[in-house]
């Protein structure tokens, strides 16, 4: 049905084994990237992308700690909904779980572990969102990418094919885990077979929008710094990161509150109010900061 705001889907499942013992107690999705937990980049990406209505799924175990972190959203202006994968059965059941809440509007569905930033991230954000038809995914030179999903493009960027961690493959073009897709992808979701490793495989769901010729894909210039945090390594490097650009700026990267008040979603009002530990935290003070900065948003 055309015409419908695009819909959120938040995927924070899975058991996390590559992070264990870390992710015994906790979900990885909670375990902090310097100074947040991990879910408020990929989270900020939906928000940037101006999508407020999202579905979190996260693994039976967990869901009360993510409620207790995230609420309904609105402190952010946003609305949060929940529901529960029961075993990660793949990356694509997220949208056969969605498919109610999604009810016919078009969806981005991001991975929890991701975290993105880069010049004009909001207008690639922006663009890739306004599509009404097909799918669009984003593409990342990477230095390994057999440990992604890669997409081979011809000489105009277009996508020639897609594959699952390949052991060989002439492409760097690694997919990052944020998709844009039209109002059809839970109905093709459902269509899919598990791959030899037992999962519904994002990749098999993007290959069918790729031969429909209904796949565009944007491809991230240098600019842009791509983790998925799934290593121990690949969790430090990122904090190290968030670390090295918020000290040199000064500015939070995936700062849910400074997102939503700059774009009018909340009241400067309702971030000082919702500051659950008054102003000891680094992190609510650089919200009062933020605040200040920008008096003209004040309602
Ligand atoms: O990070 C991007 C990559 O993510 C893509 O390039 C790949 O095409 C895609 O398959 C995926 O690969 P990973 O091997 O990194 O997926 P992983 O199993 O680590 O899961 C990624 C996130 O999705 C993580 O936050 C856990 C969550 N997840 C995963 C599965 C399979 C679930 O919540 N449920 C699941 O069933």
């Amino acid at each position: 049905m055309k015409g419908k705001l695009r819909k959120g889907v938040l995927l924070a499942g899975g058991n996390g084994t590559r992070l264990h013992p870390l992710t015994i107690g906790v979900s990885k999705h909670l375990l902090p990237v310097y100074d947040k937990p991990m879910i408020y980049y990929s989270l900020s990406l939906l928000m940037l992308a101006d999508v407020r209505e999202i579905l979190v799924i996260t693994c039976p175990k967990n869901q009360a700690n993510f409620k207790d972190l995230l609420g309904d959203g609105s402190q952010w202006g946003i609305q949060l909904n929940y529901a529960i994968q029961d075993e990660p059965n793949g990356i694509a059941e997220a949208l056969i779980i969605a498919e109610d809440f999604l009810d016919g509007a078009p969806s981005c569905l991001v991975l929890g572990d991701n975290l993105l930033y880069g010049h004009s991230l909001t207008m690639h954000l922006k663009k890739a969102g306004a599509q009404t038809e097909g799918a669009t995914i984003l593409a990342c030179h990477v230095t390994n990418p057999s440990a992604y999903g890669v997409v081979d493009l011809d000489g105009n960027d277009k996508p020639i094919t897609i594959t699952e961690k390949p052991s060989k493959t002439t492409s760097h073009n690694a997919v990052p885990g944020i998709y844009f897709y039209d109002e059809t992808a839970p109905r093709k979701a459902a269509s899919l077979t598990r791959s030899s490793r037992g999962e519904l495989e994002i990749t098999d769901l993007n290959r069918i929008y790729l031969e429909q010729n209904q796949l565009d894909v944007c491809l991230l210039n240098q600019g842009f710094t791509w983790f998925d945090t799934g290593t121990h390594a690949s969790l430090n490097e990122a904090s190290d990161f968030i670390k090295a650009v918020e000290k040199r700026m000064g500015l939070k990267i995936g700062c849910p509150e400074e997102i939503a008040y700059l774009k009018r979603w909340v009241t400067a009002e309702a971030i000082i109010a919702n500051m659950q530990t008054n102003l000891n935290s680094d992190y609510n003070k650089y919200l009062q900061y933020m605040v200040n900065q920008n008096p003209d948003n004040h309602q």
